[in-house]
């Protein structure tokens, strides 16, 4: 982290400034924005009596050396801007260097902090706002802020904290909030000596959902992506068997910052609109990426609101979205979709095959293609449909990802090297990225300074239209390296790999294709969706069938 300023006037008073702490959870808020501010990859939280006696917040990011963490107490002192041009492209959480000092007028606060360097660590002690005492002090690298008896010198603010209950469940909200857009980062919440949240370092935001909805409602939440000009949404909302009371679990981040924004929220109700009674209201996680010139995040005093140059766009992309996903989900739950009652967790391939009594001795029979697109086949006890392109890009993609981690690809040499035009940003990843892509059965170099030159590619992937993937490889890469880890990558370069070389729809297929397809199938994993999380298979049993023709 940069040296910290103090800023000059003119640019201070450009920020939307007011109060910061209005509760504890609002404490906890900034600390955590701060440790993540800080590359932290670890960070515990600390509570007592609702927070309003303690709380504590530890990280293990970059820390601050003594001269630093003096002024990380003055108001407007900060190291994440310098202009107010700066206030335009605003890529961290903080900016106007008000929570610490903020935080510490209210309360007594100290600051443990240490960058790990031969200097050593510093502790910083401050009551109502004045410093009482700085001393060297050993602490690993990262920071601990402890705030006590907060608002005790200010009792109109004590007045108005609700039961301790009430507090620590916004503590605990708080914490899952943003938990969640961050599921490479752990996070740790303890609430008088009881642990209330633990979400370990996971590579998905759907791991993570698991983390803090449960398994069993995870299960049910859908995957959506999509970008359209300059915004990228991705996230997970839930099929409407899922929902709650209130509207506490929509969730909106833009640019990894959580927000509350009334249209998008809007057209999260529209989507839902015919799919859930009244008074009933969806979990959604919704992730917008914009370019930082479409949207102002200087608006409110808690950051809590963003201001979008084109609402309207980002509107109904979210509820373009929304529907496109929940309509596809609609048909499994008419047709009882096989996943019922198989766990997330299906370790071992074939695990999920024997459990439905198909093992690997009893092939299904395919019966028919459909349209040059679906595959019929018979279960012991029903009628499978099966989607040949979503199936096969299934198969291609966990055994893509499983040889990726064995490091045993099979590759197959280009007869003459293919040449790659790709653009400055491109050509930038290409560093990072040449390992992933490499584990993955590329061999990439850059080849000049605007040209990337192919010599191996997996062998599963059709030669033609290389050029196209390299380049959306590369683009995945820039767009996703900054906010998720290696996994998260190898899972985007495997499922675009895997969709350029499945099977696509409205192809004829030979009698011994489709049962190929279908056998791989029965042994995935995860065999009920796509890598893009939309569905595989549909099964009608014969159980409904009789129903139907009113046997029974
Ligand atoms: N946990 C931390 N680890 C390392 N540095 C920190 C940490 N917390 C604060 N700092 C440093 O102290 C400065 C002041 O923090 P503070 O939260 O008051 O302001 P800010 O994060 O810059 O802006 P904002 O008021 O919008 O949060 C930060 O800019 C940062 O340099
Ligand atoms: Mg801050």
């Amino acid at each position: 982290m940069g040296a910290i300023r103090v800023l000059e006037p003119h640019v201070a008073n450009q920020i939307a400034a007011g109060e910061v702490v209005e509760r504890p959870a609002s404490v906890v808020k900034e600390l955590i924005e701060n440790a993540l501010d800080a590359g932290a990859s670890r960070v515990e939280i600390e509570v007592r009596g609702g927070g309003a006696d303690l709380i504590r917040v530890a990280d293990d990011g970059s820390g601050m050396e003594r001269e630093d963490a003096l002024l990380a107490l003055e108001r407007h002192a900060t190291s994440k801007i310098r202009r107010a041009e700066d206030l335009k492209a605003i890529t961290t959480f903080g900016f106007r260097g008000e929570a610490l000092p903020s935080i510490a007028s209210v309360s007594s606060l100290r600051l443990l902090t240490s960058t790990g360097g031969p200097t050593g660590g510093t502790l910083v002690q401050v009551g109502a706002g004045r410093v009482e005492r700085v001393e060297p002090a050993s602490h690993p690298r990262g920071t601990t802020v402890e705030v006590e008896h907060l608002f005790q010198n200010a009792p109109a603010r004590r007045k108005f904290l609700r039961s301790q209950a009430t507090e620590t469940a916004r503590i605990a909200d708080v914490v899952g909030t943003i938990a969640a857009a961050h599921p490479a980062i752990a996070f740790i919440l303890t609430s008088g000596g009881r642990q209330i949240l633990a979400a370990p370092s996971v590579g998905t935001c759907r791991d993570r959902a698991a983390a803090l909805v449960g398994p069993q409602s995870a299960a049910l939440l859908l995957p959506i992506e999509t970008r359209e000009g300059a915004i990228r949404l991705t996230g997970l909302v839930s099929a409407p068997a899922l929902n709650r009371s209130t509207s506490r679990d929509e969730r909106l981040y833009v640019n990894g910052r959580p927000v509350r924004e009334r249209r998008v929220l809007h057209a999260v109700q529209d989507a839902y609109a015919t799919l859930l009674p009244r008074g009933r209201y969806p979990v959604v996680y919704l992730f917008l990426e914009v370019r930082s010139g479409e949207v102002d995040v200087n608006v409110h005093p808690a950051k809590a609101e963003v201001r979008f140059l084109h609402p309207g766009a980002v509107h109904g992309l979210v509820r373009r979205t929304l529907v496109g996903a929940l309509r596809s989900s609609r048909p499994t739950q008419m047709l009882a979709p096989l996943s019922q009652g198989v766990s997330e967790a299906a370790p071992q391939a074939g695990a999920w095959a024997q459990d439905r009594g198909l093992d690997d001795r009893l092939p299904l029979a395919t019966l028919a293609q459909f349209r040059d697109s679906y595959i019929l086949a018979a279960a012991p006890d029903g009628l499978l449909i099966v989607d040949q392109h979503a199936a096969h890009e299934r198969v291609l993609y966990e055994r893509l990802l499983r040889d990726s981690l064995a490091r045993r690809v099979e590759r197959q040499r280009l007869l003459l090297p293919l040449t790659v035009e790709v653009t400055a940003a491109q050509r930038a990843v290409l560093e990072e990225a040449s390992e992933t892509l490499e584990s993955l059965g590329f061999t990439v170099a850059a080849f000049g300074e605007a040209v990337l030159r192919i010599d191996e590619v997996p062998a599963v992937l059709p030669v033609e239209d290389l050029e196209h993937l390299v380049g959306e490889l590369l683009d995945e890469f820039l767009e996703w390296r900054k906010m998720e880890g290696v996994d998260r990558l190898r899972h985007l370069i495997a499922s675009t790999a895997a969709c350029h070389a499945a099977v696509t729809a409205r192809h004829p297929l030979q009698n011994e294709e489709m049962e190929r397809i279908v056998a791989d199938l029965m042994l995935a994993e995860s065999p009920m969706t796509c890598p893009h999380g939309r569905p595989v298979l549909l099964r009608l049993t014969l159980d409904q069938l009789e129903r139907e023709f009113r046997r029974k």
